[in-house]
């Protein structure tokens, strides 16, 4: 379990996304969300409830992207955002 916070707000076993990336290029096509939803499909495939991942808080992008597929803020650490796909008791 993490211990630093706020991974610590993270109370029990979940995924975590790093680095979800699509070449400029390609961007804007629907193919951030497919692959955050195949990770979502990997994560419940392994057991995994909950998914968690943090974003600097100037990416609109990305922000967009988490909170358009149902991710609720968590906390917020120096210019990280952390999110979850569900509910997550502090
Ligand atoms: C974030 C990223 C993965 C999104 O990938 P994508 O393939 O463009 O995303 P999608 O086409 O599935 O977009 C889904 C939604 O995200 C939001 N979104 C995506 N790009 C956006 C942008 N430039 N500005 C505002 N909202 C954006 C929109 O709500 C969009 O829905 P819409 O197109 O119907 O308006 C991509 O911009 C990227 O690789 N960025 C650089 C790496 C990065 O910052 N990764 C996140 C690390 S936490």
């Amino acid at each position: 379990m993490a211990e630093h916070v706020p991974f610590a707000a993270f109370k029990h076993m979940h995924a975590w996304i790093y680095n979800l990336h699509i070449v400029p290029y390609y961007r804007r096509h629907g193919f951030g969300s497919k692959l955050l939803e195949t990770a979502e499909s990997w994560a419940r495939d392994q057991g995994f409830d909950t998914v968690g991942l943090h974003v600097a808080d100037f990416n609109t992008a990305a922000r967009n992207l988490y909170e358009s597929k149902g991710y609720q803020l968590v906390d917020t650490h120096n210019w990280s955002c952390f999110y979850a796909n569900k509910n997550v008791r502090l």
